[in-house]
């Protein structure tokens, strides 16, 4: 259990936020749309804490929240069309997905390994200043538990993430009351994502064309290999070895480690002590590292179904199916 904090809507409450972010602590706050629960989204271990604190089973993209459009643009790249709804939108609720820049240095676990990014300049003068003063992304989901509603207000957020959370910036209700559009603009036509608080006709005004229907945007299925919504590694991805192939790559938890690990080609650790919060966080990069090797197969040993765990082997079964 941690001491959740309620802090005010002032300098003093603002300053206490943004130390406690940096510190790679938990934080809610609100937004126009509903509230976020942020951390520190250059800091993987940070992140981890979103999915542990949420109940999350499963590691979905977080947007990354962004104080100005000039810092959105270091993390990612806008085309034409991105450039245009950012001027016209930001700041909103609108989220658009792009292609990560060079300098990007949101973590791989924030992106759920993804090339690509959410980004988002909230419009909510709390929200914008604890960013400012922040000075970093700040990855946030809606501030509820996996499987309940997006909370509108700090007893909304209270009630669900007491006790798991350093704590609530208090600004009141928010308005908009639901949650960001998110339109991605990877290449060609932009797809709506997600429906959300900036309307579908707003943008398609704005930009002279349709929008694309994304995955739960609208009624035709996206061509596969379009937008991934998913990171898959081109290994083969071997789950619950209880032995190793001198070819393979080894993806470890614990302190344990399978048979003949010894002679593979590469391997990584996610958790030497068993901590899954600490194995999230490394999961994507060490997937990706282990990818680079050319090996043809990861062999990852057993992870317990427990906490961040569940998360995790989702997160690797998928990762083991897709072909
Ligand atoms: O209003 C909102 O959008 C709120 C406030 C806190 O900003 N946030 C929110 O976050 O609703 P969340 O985690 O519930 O939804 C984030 C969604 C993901 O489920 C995913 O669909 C999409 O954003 N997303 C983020 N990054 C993406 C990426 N790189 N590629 C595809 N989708 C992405
Ligand atoms: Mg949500």
């Amino acid at each position: 259990m941690r001491q959740t904090q309620r802090l005010t809507s002032d300098e003093v409450g603002l300053a206490r936020a943004a130390e406690i972010l940096r510190g790679g602590g938990l934080v809610a706050f609100p937004t126009e749309t509903v509230y976020g629960l942020g951390a520190d989204a250059t800091d993987a271990q940070a992140v981890a804490g979103i999915y542990a604190a949420k109940e999350r089973p499963s590691f979905n993209p977080l947007i990354s929240h962004m104080g100005s459009f000039e810092s959105a643009q270091e993390q990612g790249v806008f085309d034409e069309t991105a450039r245009r709804l950012a001027e016209a939108f930001w700041p909103g609720p609108l989220t658009l997905v792009v292609p990560v820049a060079p300098s990007c240095t949101i973590s791989d676990l924030a992106r759920a390994g993804l090339d690509s990014v959410g980004l988002r300049v909230p419009a909510h003068p709390l929200a914008h200043a604890l960013l400012q003063k922040t000075g970093r992304p700040v990855a946030a989901p809606s501030a509820n538990r996996s499987g309940r509603v997006s909370p509108t207000d700090a007893d909304h957020v209270l009630g669900d993430l007491d006790g798991r959370i350093d704590a609530v910036l208090d600004g009141g209700s928010s308005q908009v009351g639901v949650e960001s559009t998110i339109v991605a603009c990877i290449s060609g036509t932009p797809r709506l994502l997600r429906p959300g608080g900036i309307p579908r006709e707003a943008i398609e005004a704005l930009i002279g064309m349709k929008l694309e229907a994304g995955p739960d945007g609208g009624k035709s299925p996206l061509a596969p290999g379009m937008l991934a919504s998913h990171y898959a590694p081109r290994a083969r991805v071997r789950l619950n070895a209880a032995s190793v192939e001198a070819h393979e790559a080894v993806l470890l938890f614990g302190p344990e480690a399978p048979k003949g690990t010894d002679a593979g080609r590469i391997t990584l650790n996610l958790s030497k002590n068993g901590d899954l919060v600490e194995a999230a966080a490394h999961l994507f990069s060490y997937l990706r590292q282990l990818d680079a090797s050319g090996a043809a197969t990861i062999a990852v040993s057993p992870i317990p179904e427990t906490g961040l765990g569940e998360a995790i082997n989702d997160r690797l079964r998928r990762a083991a199916a897709e072909r």
